[in-house]
Formats: C-alpha cells, sequence, structure tokens
C-alpha cells in the first residue's frame, strides 16, 4: 500500500468530517484505493483554537509551508471564501498538484477558470462537496446521463433555508432562533447571508449548468429571490391549501432557452420535495431517456459533507476522469440565449 501525503486548508465542519471518516472507515477506504493517506499539515488562521481537541496534528497558518512542500501531493480545500483561496488553488494546480475542494462560492465565480489552469500544468481539480453536500449529483450528471437528454433540473439545493423553513412552519420557530440553530449544527456557511438569500443556491445552479447542459450562467443570469421575506403567516396560510413553502431552484431549457430561477415557491405536499425537510436536499431530473428521476440526501453537514469529499480523494488516487464534459469543453456563456423571467 502507497502512501500519500495530503494538506488541508480549513479545519471547521468539513475539515473535521474529513478527520473523522478517514479515522472511522481507515481499513476500507485503504483497500478501495491501496491507499494510507496521511494528512500531514493542515491549515486554519488560530492554531490555539484547534490545539486542545487536536492535540497530534500539524496545524499552522502558513500557506508557504504547504505551496513549498513538494510531497503534499493532494490538498483538500474546505476553508472556503473566494480570496485568498482562489490564489491557493490556483498556485497548487499551476505545480500540477491535486486539488479537492467544497467551495460553490469559488468554483461558481471561478471554477470553469480554475480548471482551465489544471488542465494546462497537469493538475487536477475536484469538486463533488460543493453542491448539495452528502447527494453525489455531479458524479450522477457526469456519469449517468451520458447518452442522455436533460430539459430540466430542480429542487432543494440549500440545506439552511430549508431548514429554516422546516422550523418555521413545523415547530413554529422563529426566523432568527431557526438560522441560530443552523449556524450551530453547521449547516449555514461562516457567514449566512448567501444561503438565505438565495445565492448559496444561485452558485449551486451554476454548477449544475455546466454537467447538465454545458452552459455557463452568471450569477444575474438567474433570477434570486431569498427567503428572508418569508413570515410564519406565509407559511400557516399555505398550509391550510395542501401546500408547502419551498426555496426552488430550477434550470429548465426549451428550444435553446434557459429559465433560471431560485425562488420561494409552493410545492404541492403530494410532491416528494414538499418532504424534503431540514437540511435535506432533493433534485429532480428530467430528461428525454430516464424520463424523472429524484435525488434525496442530506445536503449539508459535517459528515455528509465529507463523505463527498472523501469520495473525491479516492477518485484521485484510483485516477478517476471525473466531471469531463466540465473539465474538457470550453463552456458558452448563456449570453446569447434569453432568459425568460419566470413572472
Ligand atoms: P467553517 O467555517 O466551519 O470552517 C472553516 C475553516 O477554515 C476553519 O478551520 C478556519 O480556521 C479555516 N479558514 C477560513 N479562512 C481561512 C484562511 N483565510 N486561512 C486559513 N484558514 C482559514 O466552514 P465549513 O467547514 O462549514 O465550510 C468549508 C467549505 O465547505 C466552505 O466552502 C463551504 O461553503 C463548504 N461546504 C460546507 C458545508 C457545510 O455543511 N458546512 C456543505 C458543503 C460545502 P479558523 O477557525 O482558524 O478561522
Ligand atoms: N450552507 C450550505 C447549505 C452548505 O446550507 O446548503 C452546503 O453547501
Amino acid at each position: 500500500m502507497k502512501t500519500i501525503e495530503v494538506a488541508m486548508l480549513g479545519l471547521g465542519t468539513v475539515g473535521s468530517g474529513v478527520l473523522d471518516i478517514l479515522k472511522h472507515d481507515q481499513e476500507k477506504i485503504g483497500q478501495i484505493s491501496d491507499t494510507d493517506f496521511k494528512i500531514s499539515r493542515i491549515l486554519v488562521r488560530d492554531i490555539a483554537k484547534y490545539q486542545k481537541a487536536y492535540p497530534n496534528l500539524n496545524l499552522t497558518t502558513n500557506f508557504d509551508e504547504i505551496i513549498e512542500n513538494k510531497d503534499l501531493q493532494i490538498v483538500i480545500e474546505v476553508m472556503g471564501g473566494i480570496h485568498p483561496t482562489k490564489e491557493y488553488i490556483s498556485e497548487l494546480l499551476k505545480q500540477g498538484r491535486t486539488v479537492i475542494t467544497a467551495n460553490k462560492d469559488l468554483m461558481a465565480s471561478y471554477g470553469l477558470e480554475l480548471m482551465k489552469l489544471a488542465n494546462k500544468y497537469s493538475g487536477k481539480l475536484f469538486y463533488e462537496a460543493s453542491v448539495a453536500g452528502g447527494i453525489p449529483i455531479l458524479r450522477i450528471l457526469d456519469q449517468n446521463y451520458v447518452g442522455d437528454q436533460i430539459s430540466q433540473i430542480a429542487g432543494i439545493i440549500n440545506g439552511t433555508s430549508n431548514y429554516i423553513l422546516t422550523q418555521m412552519a413545523d415547530n413554529g420557530w422563529s426566523y432568527g432562533q431557526a438560522l441560530s440553530q443552523a449556524q450551530k449544527l453547521g449547516f449555514a456557511e461562516a457567514n449566512p447571508a448567501n444561503d438565505v438569500s438565495g445565492k448559496d443556491a444561485a452558485y449551486k445552479l451554476i454548477i449544475l449548468g455546466w454537467l447538465a447542459f454545458g452552459i455557463n450562467l452568471s450569477l444575474d443570469q438567474i433570477r434570486v429571490v431569498g427567503i428572508t421575506e418569508v413570515t410564519q403567516e406565509d407559511l400557516t396560510a399555505v398550509e391550510k391549501f395542501d401546500y408547502t413553502l419551498k426555496l426552488i431552484a430550477k434550470l429548465e431549457a426549451k428550444n435553446n432557452t434557459y429559465n433560471a430561477l431560485v425562488v420561494p415557491m409552493l410545492v404541492s405536499n403530494d410532491n416528494m420535495l414538499a418532504k424534503t425537510n431540514n437540511e435535506f436536499n432533493a433534485i429532480e431530473i428530467k430528461s428525454y431517456a430516464i424520463g424523472s428521476s429524484f435525488y434525496y440526501g442530506p445536503g449539508a453537514g459535517k459528515l455528509p459533507t465529507a463523505n463527498s469529499v472523501i469520495n473525491d480523494l479516492v477518485a484521485a488516487v484510483k485516477s478517476e476522469p471525473i466531471f469531463d464534459t466540465a473539465w474538457n469543453c470550453e463552456m458558452p456563456t448563456v449570453k446569447d440565449i434569453f432568459i425568460r423571467q419566470y413572472w
């Protein structure tokens, strides 16, 4: 069995989940990958915060220790944010290293640029954890719709806002109470503004658009309305009519026209999306050959998200060509395509 040295940028919710799974499932991961993954360096901002819980880890606040150490072949980026993350990942890819990221803000904003960089310098960039947490939706899109034509992808792809709506509707919690609990449980971003404004779901829709349609939407091409204006009264009122209010992200294609939105919508209670509660995500894909298929699971949280990172880690050493569509294609932007307003 070979040993591969790995560095991690960040040791918060997802980073601690990666360490947990690597320890808990060490034997199985070793057998499948024929690799002993050794986490040799972890970048954080405040070492003192982590020393008690992780006395044996090699923590650093200095990225130079990672970029200068070429033995660290794989780097897991779970620190979030766009800067300096983009600069760090760019430097790593330019050295031909493998990067695994859970960062949808970065991927949606600069992912194609980073993929081109990876291609040019023989680096690799994996990003399964960036969309829908524990649901392997990017692999599914990349590998299981090869001969099929997708017409629509829609669902719930932000766990925090879904958790808030569920708690407000089912338990009568206030918006603030539910948001604060979502933060405590590790579902929300460090700054939850994108979760509740719909921007986080819009970022994920951009990434889904690459793999579902080969298009590269920009944020301003998506109609985005968050949940900040939703009131307790709204939620109670819709219940009477057998509906549930959900933050729905939807990207549909019709005759070369794409309709892209993230909007709170009424969902009939007999629809599976209405039964998708708390941090769970659900995505329905409509396509020519399969018809309708539905993918459901935890869309945020420590272990489900870390599981997607581990899948990428194993895929990286097995040299699996993941997400070829996004990797190799020149992505057209949709600037020439009319984006319909939803209403
Ligand atoms: P956390 O806020 O829990 O953890 C972030 C970690 O990164 C902390 O250890 C922090 O260190 C470190 N960090 C942040 N900025 C820097 C920096 N500039 N330099 C060095 N270290 C830094 O975030 P999460 O684990 O929740 O999220 C990480 C990434 O995963 C994000 O991109 C997020 O969008 C994504 N993600 C998160 C999911 C979730 O359920 N939480 C699900 C799917 C994706 P320190 O504490 O010292 O500041
Ligand atoms: N904050 C995100 C969410 C994490 O709540 O969905 C998963 O991407």
